[in-house]
């Protein structure tokens, strides 16, 4: 399906760690959408269909780099336009196409986005537990239905996540839910 991989030669983490503040000035962002009993997916594909959201994905993500697992990667027809890639994978020959990089774990592709001012964490749910320590903010579209589902975004604790902002939505023709997008601080 993929061309040339284009893997890093950082060998490692470099150190990245989850206690950022004082060595570099990015903001790590997490972006995801749940129901409300933190469903996010079910067969490596998303469940609703909410064009709000999908529409805010692409406004808040374009022109930054967004970090994703092997499975969320393969659940897209094709890299997305205008945003650098960075695929964690533990195959060190996954194959990934021109532009896109390959990162052998999470450290590694925090590292490989240091430069960038705004990092987006987009899942799926692997990733979103393991990123949870390393990240300022979150923005969560709550998708207001209790779903069946495979794959689920972790429960976040209130002493940890402060929420700043709120907007509400009613379903509508282009959104099957009532849906809340919402932002949380790390306290
Ligand atoms: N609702 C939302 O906002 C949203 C957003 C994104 C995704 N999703 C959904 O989430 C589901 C996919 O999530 P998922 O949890 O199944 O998979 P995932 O997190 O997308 O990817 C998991 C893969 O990432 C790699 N990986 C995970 N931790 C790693 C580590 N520490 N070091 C190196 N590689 C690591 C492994 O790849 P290898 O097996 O290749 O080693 C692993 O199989 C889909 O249903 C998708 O539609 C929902």
């Amino acid at each position: 399906m993929f061309g040339k991989s284009h893997h890093s030669d950082k060998s490692q983490s470099e150190s990245f760690s989850s206690d950022h503040s004082t060595d570099r000035p990015s903001e790590i962002i997490m972006i995801v959408a749940a129901s409300d009993n933190n469903v996010i997916g079910k067969d490596n594909n998303l469940i609703w269909k909410l064009k709000s959201d999908l529409k805010r994905f692409k406004s808040l993500t374009s022109g930054h780099v967004i970090i994703m697992g092997r499975k969320t990667f393969e659940s897209f027809p094709k890299p997305l336009p205008n945003r650098t890639h960075i695929v964690i994978s533990r195959q060190h020959d996954y194959p990934v196409p021109e532009g896109v990089v390959l990162a052998n774990t999470l450290e590694q592709a925090l590292y490989e986005a240091k430069d960038y001012k705004k990092i987006f964490i987009i899942g799926g749910g692997e990733i979103y537990q393991q990123a949870l320590p390393f990240c300022d903010t979150i923005e969560l579209t709550r998708v207001h239905t209790q779903c069946d589902g495979d794959t689920y975004f972790p429960q976040l604790k209130t002493e940890d996540w402060r929420l700043s902002k709120k907007e509400s939505h009613p379903a509508d023709t282009e959104n099957e839910f009532n849906y809340s997008f919402l932002t949380y601080l790390k306290s």
